[in-house]
């Protein structure tokens, strides 16, 4: 591979959007900020130098950073802030990948406007499973906030209470035509009828799994999280925060031009996130296909959605995705379990701090958590913790493998349930094969959660509605081409099953990809050892990683 270099300024920036002008945070001033090229195997240097007034940290969404967490960037967790004024490289190597990934801010909101593609191009000579498009198109979901983002952060995390919606969903930075003032604001594709294109799609929402949909055309789902699916049609994607999924799309005969509408609104199982709002964009052939092209107008066609809390098709989308397992693209699913996990996702309360109202049941603050702990940040990373050993006063190692009390998950939940809080991790021992079965609970409310680990890809073997149960549901896993992801949605009201190896040593979050949801504790770290035996060992973080 080659080495390739990027410069990332975060800088201020005036934007309009809703007829409103207002200061963001971006990359380069654009937003979405600019896109990473890469081929599989090559080497990327991005130094990022910080130019606003807040503390900044980037990270690059399933990039599996072998052996280089210090690039990873999740704050407190692989590295301190990058503060104002300060610079840092972020040096990494894309090796047994490929295909559509995205890099945000990970620390605060911060992400609601730093955003953009990461696409990793297959090496030279190597070809896609699919046939060649004729082009490939980024397709990136995103959201409008009015308000500034301190003012929504601040609301979510300190009233205690559910979040603001915001103002807008976008593709590609743009609200389009179903929003207010937003009709130059639209993101258009030209197509050439008989081309097939391939279109990136990218959930970069903070807080809403979207469905997506064309007008009269079916996509070709043919890769999640930058890893080749068995090819399958669908009118509608369901993709959650966190995910990215390709899809070819073939530009068929048409009318003379013809224009679709291509929309996304969410699904959502809460109702905090769900403000009924849909992004839309226009596709729009180029040449007309039939030669009498008198330039009539023909009406825009719109696609049609599930209902917002279509619960079963989330389910069904959700199990049509698999992996090709073969013989080049072989599905290595861990097969003999060296620990076993049972993880409960979900709300909860914590008590309100003093000098506050807060607005969660019985005027506690909503808080969210894994088996019932809500992490603490911790004012330094992790990692440094971990490979100084100096984690004495920043972590411990009691992270529970299962829920600290057993109750119906997914039945009524026992009353008065206050979570506790800590900075906990699990240890693993280089190379242990990891299963975990992620719980959905009630308690609150039931909810899908997008859960995303970073530093892996890990195996979907089984998901169901209700409670996981131990002696029945794993005789059901697929083992033999489970899809290979970084994200999964935990159903709401019911559970999913994911094994990965864990083969790369580092300090690795894990967290619903909801922020709302990470801000109030639904997170957790995983410390992979070194592997000593197999020469893989975690080199010493570079000079210029940030200090806190
Ligand atoms: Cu896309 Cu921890 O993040
Ligand atoms: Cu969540």
């Amino acid at each position: 591979g080659i080495t390739r270099h990027y410069k990332f300024n975060i800088v201020m920036q005036n934007v309009t959007r809703l007829c409103q002008t207002k200061s963001i945070v971006t990359v380069n001033g654009k937003i979405p900020g600019p896109r990473i090229i890469a081929r599989e195997g090559d080497r990327l240097l991005i130094k990022v130098v910080n130019l606003v007034q807040y503390n900044v940290t980037l990270h690059w969404h399933g990039v599996r950073q072998r052996r280089s967490g210090w690039a990873d960037g999740p704050a407190y967790i692989t590295q301190c802030p990058i503060q104002t004024g300060q610079t840092y490289l972020y040096n990494f190597t894309v090796t047994g990948q490929r295909g559509t990934l995205f890099w945000h801010a990970h620390i605060s909101w911060l992400r609601v406007t730093l955003y953009g593609s990461f696409v990793i191009l297959p090496k030279k000579n190597a070809s896609y499973p699919f046939p060649q498009p004729h082009k490939e198109v980024p397709i990136i979901f995103g959201e409008w906030w009015k308000a500034d983002t301190e003012t929504i952060i601040n609301q979510a995390t300190q009233t205690g209470g559910a979040p603001n919606v915001s103002d807008a969903f976008t593709i590609n930075g743009l609200p389009g035509p179903l929003y207010n003032c937003s009709a130059k604001d639209t993101f258009k594709l030209k197509v050439e009828p008989g081309k097939t294109y391939l279109l990136r799609l990218i959930n970069a929402a903070l807080n809403d799994q979207l469905f997506f949909s064309i007008a009269n055309h079916s996509l070709t789902v043919v890769e999640t999280d930058a890893v080749y699916v068995k090819p399958f049609k669908s009118h509608i994607v369901l993709i959650t925060p966190g995910q990215t999924t390709n899809v070819l799309l073939e530009a068929k005969a048409t009318p003379p031009n013809a224009t679709f509408l291509m929309a996304a609104r969410p699904y959502a199982t809460g109702p905090a996130a769900f403000d009924n709002t849909t992004t839309s964009g226009i596709l729009e052939y180029e040449k007309p296909s039939v030669s009498n092209s008198k330039n009539k107008k023909h009406p825009l066609l719109k696609p049609s959605l599930p209902a917002f809390n279509d619960t079963t098709f989330s389910m069904k989308f959700s199990q049509k995705i698999r992996s090709l397992a073969t013989a080049k693209f072989p599905a290595k699913v861990p097969k003999k379990i060296d620990r076993r996990f049972f993880f409960t996702v979900g709300l909860g309360t914590l008590p309100c701090s003093q000098n506050q109202t807060c607005q969660g049941p019985n005027n506690n603050r909503v808080a969210a958590s894994i088996n019932n702990v809500s992490f603490v940040q911790p004012n330094v990373a992790l990692l440094q913790a971990h490979f100084f050993n100096q984690s004495k006063g920043v972590y411990t190692t009691d992270f529970p493998a299962n829920p600290p009390f057993k109750f119906n998950y997914t039945g009524t939940p026992p009353s008065n349930i206050m979570a506790t809080t800590g900075t906990k991790v699990v240890v693993l021992p280089f190379n242990t094969n990891v299963e975990l079965v992620l719980q959905d609970t009630t308690i609150i409310l039931a909810e899908s959660h997008p859960l995303h680990l970073h530093g892996f890809n890990f195996f979907v073997v089984g998901q169901g509605f209700g409670n996981f149960n131990s002696s029945k549901d794993p005789a059901k896993f697929n083992l033999v081409d489970p899809a290979e992801r970084n994200t999964v949605g935990v159903p709401s009201g019911g559970w999913v099953a994911i094994r990965f190896l864990a083969d790369n040593p580092g300090v690795w979050f894990m967290h619903c990809h909801l922020e709302v949801h990470t801000s109030w504790g639904l997170k957790m770290a995983w410390v992979v050892m070194d592997g000593i035996r197999h020469n893989q060992k975690l080199p010493p973080p570079p000079s210029d990683l940030p200090k806190c």
